[in-house]
């Protein structure tokens, strides 16, 4: 029985990792294709560091990456996304990731290395589907107050534009940040840390 708990949970992570990656092939339909987002067959076994190319990214955007099998979501963050963090910090539960798991390196507050590019492991801390990328602004489903975020489908937990999970969900933590660097202002590789100024 509990087999069957963890193939259940299993199958809807793929349907979900499924569904992120459909939604990459259709921006790269509209715009060229960069084949570096997705690494080899051979780099993944690996758990090899992923180059990439962040250029196609607009302001507001997702893109999905995949390293060591996981999502890696990466979002352009506005400047109004950005304002808007501060003004949650009273109703995430782990504002500064005490607790969560983020590269010292870092910012407390924005959880990312340039303010503006949020990178993040896409995997719930609560049971490990893959919430999905909501960044507009008080939608009927999720209500007046919601400000752009994540939300998973599987239990219902609900994370800003950051990871920061909010009070009182199903996800103990904020989602992951990955070690990462940049090699450009266009190019990051996720699986490497940021070196030491
Ligand atoms: S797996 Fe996301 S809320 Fe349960």
């Amino acid at each position: 029985m509990s087999n069957d708990g963890v193939n259940a949970g299993r199958r809807r992570f793929l349907v979900a990792a499924t569904s992120v990656v459909g939604a990459a092939g259709a921006v790269g339909a509209a715009t060229p294709f960069v084949g570096s987002w997705f690494p080899s067959a051979k780099a993944k076994a690996a758990g090899a560091p992923v180059k990439v190319n962040i250029s196609k990214v607009e302001a507001g955007q997702q893109m999905v990456a995949e390293w060591r099998g996981q999502p890696v979501f990466i979002v352009r963050r506005t400047e109004e996304i950005l304002a808007n963090l501060g003004k949650l910090e009273g109703s995430v539960a782990d504002p500064e990731s005490a607790a969560s798991v983020q590269p010292e390196y870092v910012d407390k507050k924005t959880r990312s290395i340039k303010p503006e590019i949020l990178v993040l492991v896409g995997l719930c801390t609560h049971l490990g589907c893959a919430p999905s990328f909501r960044p507009e602004v008080a939608p009927a489903d999720l209500g007046a107050d919601w400000v752009g975020g994540y939300f998973c489908p599987c239990h219902g937990s609900r994370y800003d534009l950051a990871g920061r999970v909010y009070k009182a969900q199903p996800a103990p933590l904020n989602l992951p940040v990955p070690p990462y660097t940049y090699e450009s202002d266009d190019v990051i590789i996720v699986g490497v840390d940021q070196e030491k100024a």
